[in-house]
């Protein structure tokens, strides 16, 4: 693999092997590069690690899939495993978005329903291709996709939780994926806003959400005590953690939220989710992040798409430094969870008809609050 700025060379000999990773430092060093040979008989065990410390084997993947990004991000973090250089240079990362009904009337000329771009972009700027997921297809054809791709995502938006097809169809995918990771079959679901507030119904079976007219602000975090140690935030550096607690980097777009009352009171959702932060707006304080505990299902109420691929004129998108640092750090995450999933396209033919690529977006910034959308059917 070779860009601008990193070349990255696996060369593999019996008994030998040699990788060099040369990459260009954030703080303007000199290029430097490394050089691993082999270490040890079991070739596919082999460390190559430039930062010696266990936990950071984990940062191997976006040095591969986006080297600059990881570097702009990370610094120095080139530590890699043969064996996943080798399964990760050929896996790739496909992550399904949900689409909605078109319920906004300007937008019903251009289809019955829709993806914001914003999201398609966010999944991208990490590293993963994007396939939408169609409303009204059958469930044998869900089934096919689910096997075909590695992770969803339920995008924000305004249908209703119960009697949508939107949530008909999050459903389908919701308990696939529940029974997937069951089986060992990795597949995170990650929820945004409404699908934030959707992963709650799909998980307990009611609507708990109150209102609390939070629409157009962008907040802190509060993060929780557990929030340290969680998966999510786990690659954030510290820095950025306190800026998000500190400035208001996040954008919050709804009228509806889950209060933290509604969920310690509920038995399913306590036992199934971890908060990581919450929000007081009114004197109702709510559910901001979450994570599960034994799934990699994540939901925040927040919108990370938004910081860098929205801009209209509302006060509720932020649009500082940390606040694209943070939808960075969140769609590196996002991705790194879907490449830990095997799932593929059975030929490259239907991976291509079924990606985004076969749409265009509209440009929709001059009558709704999102700058682009794809539509569909
Ligand atoms: C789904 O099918 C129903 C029933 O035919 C139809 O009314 C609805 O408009 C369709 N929705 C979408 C998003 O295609
Ligand atoms: C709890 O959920 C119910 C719906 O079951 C809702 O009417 C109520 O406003 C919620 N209360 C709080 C404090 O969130
Ligand atoms: C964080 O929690 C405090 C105490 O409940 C509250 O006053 C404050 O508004 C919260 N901050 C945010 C950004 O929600
Ligand atoms: C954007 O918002 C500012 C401040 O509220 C306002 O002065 C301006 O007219 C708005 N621009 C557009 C294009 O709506």
């Amino acid at each position: 693999m070779l860009t601008a700025c990193c070349l990255l060379a696996l060369c593999c000999s019996p008994g030998a092997i040699s990788l060099l990773l040369r990459s260009r430092r954030v703080d303007g060093g000199n290029d430097r590069p490394i050089l691993g040979t082999d270490l040890s008989e079991d070739k596919c065990s082999v460390k190559f690690c430039h930062v010696v410390q266990a936990d950071e084997l984990t940062h191997w993947n976006p040095a591969i899939v986006l080297p600059e990004l990881h570097n702009r991000l990370y610094g120095w973090h080139n530590c890699i495993t043969y064996k996943k250089a080798l399964q990760y240079s050929v896996l790739v990362g496909i992550v399904g978005i949900l689409a909605q009904e078109t319920d906004f009337e300007s937008f019903q000329k251009f289809g019955s329903s829709y993806i914001a771009a914003s999201y398609v972009k966010f999944i991208e700027s990490a590293g993963a291709r994007v396939v939408p997921i169609r409303l009204n297809r059958s469930d044998e054809e869900y089934n096919k996709i689910f096997y075909s791709i590695n992770g969803i995502l339920y995008p924000g938006g305004g249908v209703d939780l119960k009697t949508s097809e939107f949530s008909r169809v999050a459903k389908i995918f919701y308990r696939k994926a529940l029974e997937a990771n069951e089986r060992g079959d990795y597949f995170p679901v990650w929820g945004t806003c409404l699908g934030h507030q959707l992963l709650s119904y799909l998980t307990c079976g009611e609507n708990l959400l109150t209102w609390t007219n939070t629409d157009n602000f962008a907040f802190p975090l509060n993060f929780t005590k557990d929030a340290k140690g969680t998966k999510m935030f786990a690659d954030f550096p510290d820095d950025l953690l306190q800026e998000m607690a500190s400035d208001p980097v996040t954008s919050n777009f709804h009228f509806w939220s889950l209060s933290v009352q509604n969920f310690t009171n509920n038995e399913k959702l306590r036992s199934f989710y971890k908060v990581l932060t919450t929000n007081v707006h009114g004197n109702i304080e709510f559910i901001s992040t979450m994570e599960a505990y034994a799934y990699p299902v994540y939901g925040v109420q927040w919108h990370p798409e938004k910081n860098p691929f929205e801009w209209n004129n509302r006060t509720g998108i932020p649009h500082s430094r940390s606040a694209m640092r943070v939808t960075y750090y969140i769609a590196d995450f996002l991705v790194n969870e879907a490449q830990k999933s095997n799932h593929q396209f059975s030929s490259k033919k239907e991976e291509a008809e079924a990606l985004i690529y076969n749409f265009n977006p509209v440009f929709t910034g001059r009558f709704s609050s999102f700058d682009q959308a794809y539509f569909f059917d």
